[in-house]
């Protein structure tokens, strides 16, 4: 594989692979560091995210920025994407046959980043990346090694404003992903 961000953008960009490239208004790319170490793996994008081709710039957005904020980090320090690089309409969750399509974008954002520790947000993209059966409520802030990286998982950031008390427990994890990217790099 010897493609470059810029080769994935495009793809991205100009990918038919399922319908929701004709519904969908702009293309979500990932956004951030293309040097970070923590990557951050949502669903798909939402109403707002469609309309301006970024990621969590939404009302869910704002409460990424403020867990990012409460463990020292700003989105500017870290990768963050989506398994779908489309908004599915009604904001329904993705269908397999979507996540399947898009998924070959996400495989390239991982092999450039190369981050040292991913962290699932919600359930949608803990059962695609950690497990099938990955449940968030039991499983969330435990930890999956696998060749060179580690993964965790929490609260989405649209299910901490449906309930707010979950904004604590996925501060934990969130402040426990920084803390093992540290280990991580102090390994090397
Ligand atoms: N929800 C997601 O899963 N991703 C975004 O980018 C925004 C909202």
């Amino acid at each position: 594989m010897n493609k470059t961000w810029k080769d994935v953008e495009q793809h991205v960009a100009a990918c038919t692979y399922c319908p929701l490239s004709r519904t969908r208004n702009r293309p979500v790319m990932g956004f951030g560091d293309h040097q970070a170490d923590l990557m951050l793996i949502a669903e798909a994008p939402g109403v707002e995210e469609d309309l301006q081709g970024l990621p969590f710039v939404g009302r869910s957005g704002e409460v990424l920025d403020k867990l990012l904020r409460d463990c020292g980090l700003t989105r500017k320090e870290i990768y963050m994407t989506n398994i779908l690089k489309r908004h599915p309409p009604g904001n329904r969750d993705p269908k397999e046959e979507e996540k399947e399509a898009c998924i070959s974008h996400l495989k390239y954002e991982m092999f450039l980043l190369k981050p040292k520790v991913f962290v699932c947000l919600g359930r949608v993209a803990a059962q695609r990346i950690i497990s099938p059966d990955f449940k968030i409520t039991r499983q969330h802030g435990t930890w999956t090694y696998r060749k060179n990286y580690a993964l965790t998982a929490t609260y989405h950031p649209s299910a901490i404003l449906r309930d707010p008390s979950k904004y604590q427990i996925a501060k934990e994890d969130f402040c426990a992903a920084v803390k093992k990217c540290m280990e991580c790099k102090n390994k090397e």
